[in-house]
């Protein structure tokens, strides 16, 4: 029996599949369903034979958001003294690859969850917004930050002030996802992708990924630097040794994701 009951989780071909599993309230972020979501994508970041996580929901919904009855009888003081949100902060540093799978709603902590996700594929039916300002608050989970960095303040600011969700097409145009497909192939195209990261050189796909994410917080000058001190850090690994040498011997490399 599974060690979970908010999520289903399965290891295959490198790639650990998380889908999220509250039917009854359209995968509403609660407590439960966070500690185990962090619990599962560590347990596949410190698998030497796992590579890339996939997140994904039901074909209704991703995720509908932070559970709303959880939150809905704290105070200011007890909303900071549990520190609700922690364990999304906790996911977002983790080192894996994360690949994202939205159909259907993404909204407020939805939205948020996906966008911590390093790539994000679509499917038609997917609708995406910060609903918060709806119910009195405003995004906790990343969303005004993230929004802003990725969509920019014009966006962001109509998605997080009018609370209006945007379709997967608006959100492939504004860069707010990786690519739009079919709601069928979604999960096809997401493990597709979650195989390939994690078939590539374990050492530099994490770099790639922090490279990427430097960008975020730093300015130019600083990343660039940054940029250089990691590539060649990889000068030292087996899998750059082994790349490098099967192209000039024209033959398939044999990566030990070392
Ligand atoms: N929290 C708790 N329960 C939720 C939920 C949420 N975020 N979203 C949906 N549910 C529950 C509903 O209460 C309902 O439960 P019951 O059957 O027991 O009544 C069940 O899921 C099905 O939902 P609906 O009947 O509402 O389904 P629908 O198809 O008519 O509507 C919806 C779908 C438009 C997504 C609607 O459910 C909705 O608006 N949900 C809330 C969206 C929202 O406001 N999200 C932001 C939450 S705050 C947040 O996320 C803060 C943050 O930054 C982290």
């Amino acid at each position: 029996m599974s060690e979970y009951s908010t999520i289903t989780t399965r290891t295959t071909h490198r790639v650990t599949t998380i889908e999220l599993n509250r039917p009854e309230a359209l995968n509403a972020l609660n407590r439960q369903l966070m500690e185990e979501v962090l619990s599962a994508a560590r347990a596949a970041e410190t698998d030497e034979d796992v590579g890339a996580v996939l997140l994904t929901g039901s074909a209704k919904a991703f995720a509908a958001g932070a559970d709303i009855t959880e939150m809905a009888a704290h105070s200011s003081t007890s909303v900071r003294q549990a520190d609700i949100f922690s364990g999304w902060d906790q996911l977002a540093q983790l080192r894996i690859p994360i690949v994202a799978a939205v159909r259907g709603y993404a909204l407020g902590g939805g939205c948020e969850l996906a966008m911590i996700a390093d790539v994000i594929i679509a499917g038609e039916s997917a609708q995406f917004g910060q609903p918060e300002i709806t119910l009195g608050i405003i995004p906790g989970i990343g969303g005004t930050q993230r929004l802003a960095r990725t969509v920019g303040k014009a966006t962001a600011m109509d998605m997080v002030l009018t609370g209006r969700r945007i379709t997967a097409a608006e959100a492939e145009t504004m860069g707010l996802v990786s690519r739009v497909v079919a709601d069928d192939d979604v999960v096809t195209t997401a493990t597709d992708v979650a195989e390939q990261i994690a078939h590539h050189p374990g050492q530099a796909v994490r770099l790639g990924k922090e490279a990427v994410l430097a960008a975020f917080n730093t300015p130019l000058e600083q990343g660039l630097h940054y940029e250089r001190r990691l590539f060649e850090t990889l000068f030292d690994t087996e899998d750059q040794a082994e790349g490098m040498a099967a192209f000039t011997q024209k033959r398939r490399a044999e990566f030990r994701h070392r």
